[in-house]
């Protein structure tokens, strides 16, 4: 695949034009992954922010560079575009060894995850995204591959069916997972090392996108670097594709240069707002307060009454509502915060005060 060519059509593509919706979703579509690997931090220097896992990091593989093995598994955890394939690419290239990549829903029997394993070389880095999508038979035969670089392959079924012992050379498994709650226990304890990744502070986000500007050429001020910083969620997946599209903007309506005006014309143009929140963001606030009185209110319900999929609502918009305190998830339903009624200009009812007992996390 030739990345380097793959960002500079001005003009929107089809995908482009459907992901507007989604502007602020924090998962990455094909052809974003595509202008992502461009921007991809290549070695552990180059990574922004996450001090404190980089450090570790660096540690555990320092340590086993100097003893000629292969790193203990490691597992990352944070949400969608935090950079955790990055760092799985980087361990692969900071050990100078091959990255073989897979992912959870990939492996939907036991025989997928046998022939990866059989095909790896010694010390060869596994990267499992989506470790927790894994079938349980699966999940169970990576256990005994993590362990003792070994797993059993039963071959036929019923009473004739017969294990035969495979071998598998020294290898590092790196999961991803944006769920480690899921993982079972087994599995989570065979990891060696644990990063769990934080959202990034604005002015962390700040030097990623003037890492990002340098990397696409494009001209940035200070003001306008800061501007699309605070509108990204404290996820650099977001910072980047808030920068193409306001680098769009200054390209087609504006002189080129990303200016704080220009970011902020652009960013109005597609619906992100100086909180970060997109469109259904504000709908769903919206319908909370203004029709349901704040809630609370079920989130079936909510997610009819801005018309989308239950599941849109609980995943996308909700976590960070919740995370920013517009919006807390009640027994009985959901509720909007007296940050969300300001938010929308709109004066909050007065509350009775909240028992904080009553929420589920
Ligand atoms: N610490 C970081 N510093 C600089 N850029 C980052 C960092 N973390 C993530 N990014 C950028 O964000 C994008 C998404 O990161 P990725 O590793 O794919 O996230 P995840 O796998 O957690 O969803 C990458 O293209 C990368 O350019
Ligand atoms: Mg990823």
């Amino acid at each position: 695949m030739n990345w380097d060519d793959t960002d500079e059509d001005v003009e929107l593509t089809a995908a482009e034009h459907a992901h507007l919706q989604r502007l602020t979703d924090a998962d990455a579509d094909n052809d974003e992954r595509a202008v992502e690997a461009a921007l991809r931090p290549k070695t552990l220097d180059e990574v922004v922010g996450q001090v404190r896992v980089r450090d570790q990091l660096g540690l555990v593989l320092e340590a086993a560079r100097r003893r000629g093995r292969a790193p203990d598994h490691v597992l990352l955890s944070g949400p969608p575009g935090l950079g955790k394939t990055t760092l799985a690419m980087i361990i692969a290239a900071e050990m100078s060894t091959p990255l073989r990549l897979t992912s959870g829903p990939a492996i939907t029997h036991a025989g997928d995850l046998a022939a990866i394993l059989s095909g790896l070389n010694e010390n060869d880095v596994l990267f499992v995204d989506e470790i927790h999508r894994m079938s349980r038979p699966a999940e169970e035969m990576l256990y005994m591959a993590m362990e003792d670089f070994r797993v059993d392959v039963v071959i036929g079924k019923g009473p004739g069916a017969t294990a035969i012992p495979l071998e598998i050379p020294p290898f590092t498994l790196v999961g991803a997972t944006t769920r480690a709650g899921l993982l079972p226990g087994p599995l989570r304890d065979r990891f060696g090392f644990t990063a769990h990744l934080e959202f990034y502070e604005p002015h962390e986000l700040d030097r990623i996108v003037h890492r990002s500007a340098g990397l696409l050429g494009v001209h940035l001020t200070a003001e306008g670097s800061k501007e699309i910083a605070g509108r990204s969620r404290g996820t650099p997946r977001i910072a980047n594709r808030l920068l193409r599209r306001v680098r769009d903007y200054a390209q087609v309506r504006a002189d080129g240069v990303l200016t704080l005006p220009v970011a902020q014309a652009a960013l109005e143009l597609f619906e992100v707002d100086e909180s970060g929140l997109d469109r259904l963001d504000r709908a769903v606030l919206d319908v909370l307060c203004r029709r349901f009185g704040g809630g609370p209110v079920g989130v079936s319900t909510l997610a009819v009454a801005v018309g989308e999929e239950r599941e849109t609502v609980e995943e996308v918009a909700e976590p960070f509502l919740v995370r920013n305190g517009f919006l807390a998830r009640t027994p009985r339903g959901r509720v909007a915060t007296p940050a969300a009624w300001h938010h929308l200009g709109l004066t909050p009812p007065p509350m009775p005060t909240v028992d904080s007992t009553l929420f589920d996390d």
